[in-house]
C-alpha cells in the first residue's frame, strides 16, 4: 500500500495535502514561503499538532532561505519575528511553539556562523524534526503494545494519526504496527464533529490501509461502551500539563468520563513536543475557538437557524483523574503523571540513529 505522506519538503517549497478535501480528493497544494505555511496551518489545510510542528519547522526554514542578511544578527531578528508570526496561527497545539523554538534557538547558538551555514543547519534541523517524527510514532506504537492485547476492540477521536504526523500517527500508531503483526484490532472511530476529522480523515486512513474500522457519531461512544465493545480508548494530545491534564480534540472530555465510568482504560498518546511541563493544569491551555459556521452549516449548506449564538471551541482538557497511561515515545507515564512525566521528559531519546 502506498503511503499517504501529508507533507513532502522539496528544499525550495513544501507539498501539503490539502486535508480539507479528504476523503473525495488527494490533492497537494504547494507552499513557496512562510506566509503560504501560516496559512496551511491557519486554514487547516494540514493539522494535527505533530505535523503541525513540521510544517512550522520548514516554514521557519522557508521565511529566510532566499532573503539576504549583511549579519548573522539580522538573519536573528527575522528568525524571531517569522517564530513569532508562525506561532499565530493556531494557538492549543504545543508543537508548534516547540519547533519554532528550536529553529530560534539554533540559530542563537550558531550566531557565530556566516549567514549561508546558519541557514544549512536551519534545513538540517527542520528535516531532523521531520525524521525524527516518524521514529517518535513509531516508538509510541511499540509501547502501546505494551498495554494491549491482540483481539482488543479500541476506540479513537478525531485524527491522531497517519495525517497527523508523518508516518504511523501517535494514537493509530499501534493500529499500524498491529496489523503489520497480525494482531487483528477493530477500531471504532468517532465522526468527530464539528470537523468529522474522524469521519474525514481516521475513517479514510484505517480504511485504506486494511484496517478493521468502523464509523461510529460522537453521541454513539457510551452507546457501544455499555455494550462492552471496547476495550480501550486510544487519543491523541494537543497539550499536556505537568499533572497529566491533557488538550486533545473536542470530545474528549466526554470519551475520558465514559471510559471512568465504563472501567475502560483511556490513553492518550503523547510524543514529547506535546508535553507542556510549564504548565502545572489543564486550566492554563489555550483552547482555540473556531469560526460559527463549523456548526451551523454542513458543507456549505445551513442547518441551523440564522442569528442563533454559537459556542465552537475546537478542544477540551481531560483530568489526568480519567487517564490510565500517556503513552510516549520514551515509554508510558502512569499516574501521579506529576513525577512520571518529568522522569519522561528528562530521559534520552534513543533513536537508533547514535
Ligand atoms: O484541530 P486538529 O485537527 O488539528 O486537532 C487534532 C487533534 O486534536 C489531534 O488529536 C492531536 O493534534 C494529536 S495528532 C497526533
Amino acid at each position: 500500500m502506498e503511503v499517504l505522506l501529508p507533507l513532502r519538503f522539496k528544499g525550495e517549497s513544501v507539498l501539503v495535502l490539502d486535508q480539507r478535501l479528504l476523503p473525495r480528493e488527494e490533492k497537494y497544494v504547494e507552499r513557496y514561503d512562510l506566509e503560504g505555511i501560516y496559512e496551511s496551518i491557519r486554514s487547516m489545510e494540514l493539522r494535527g499538532a505533530p505535523l503541525i510542528g513540521i510544517a512550522a519547522a520548514y516554514g521557519m526554514v522557508l521565511g529566510v532561505q532566499n532573503q539576504s542578511f549583511t549579519h548573522p544578527i539580522d538573519l536573528l531578528e527575522a528568525v524571531r519575528k517569522n517564530a513569532e508570526r508562525l506561532n499565530r496561527a493556531r494557538p492549543t497545539a504545543k508543537n508548534l511553539f516547540w519547533a519554532t523554538d528550536r529553529l530560534v534557538r539554533l540559530v542563537e547558538r550558531n550566531i557565530d556562523l556566516p549567514v549561508e551555514e546558519i541557514i544549512y543547519r536551519m534545513r538540517a534541523e527542520a528535516i531532523k524534526i521531520n525524521e525524527e517524527d516518524v521514529e517518535i510514532c513509531r516508538n509510541i506504537g511499540e509501547n502501546f503494545l505494551k498495554v494491549l492485547r491482540p483481539g482488543m476492540r479500541l476506540l479513537t477521536h478525531c485524527n491522531a494519526g497517519a495525517l497527523a504526523t508523518y508516518r504511523y500517527g501517535t494514537a493509530t500508531a499501534p493500529m499500524y504496527l498491529g496489523q503489520e503483526r497480525g494482531w487483528n484490532f477493530q477500531v471504532f472511530v468517532d465522526e468527530t464533529r464539528p470537523y468529522n476529522q474522524g469521519a474525514r480523515l481516521t475513517a479514510y486512513e484505517l480504511h485504506r490501509a486494511g484496517i478493521d474500522a468502523t464509523l461510529i457519531c460522537d453521541n454513539m461512544a457510551a452507546m457501544v461502551m455499555s455494550k462492552g465493545w471496547v476495550d480501550a480508548v486510544l487519543v491523541g494530545s494537543d497539550r499536556v500539563a505537568a499533572n497529566g491534564d491533557a488538550a486533545n480534540k473536542i470530545g474528549t472530555l466526554n470519551l475520558s468520563i465514559l471510559a471512568r465510568h465504563f472501567g475502560i482504560p483511556f490513553y492518550v498518546a503523547t510524543p514529547t513536543p506535546t508535553l507542556d511541563l510549564d504548565l502545572p493544569d489543564g486550566s492554563r491551555i489555550p483552547i482555540e475557538e473556531r469560526d460559527s459556521e463549523e456548526i451551523t452549516h454542513f458543507q456549505g449548506i445551513r442547518v441551523a437557524p440564522e442569528g442563533i449564538k454559537v459556542f465552537n471551541p475546537a478542544f477540551d482538557v481531560s483530568p489526568h483523574e480519567n487517564i490510565t497511561g500517556i503513552v510516549t515515545e520514551k515509554g508510558i507515564a502512569f499516574p501521579p503523571f506529576q513525577s512520571s512525566l518529568k522522569a519522561l521528559a528528562e530521559a534520552p531519546f534513543l533513536t537508533g540513529k547514535g
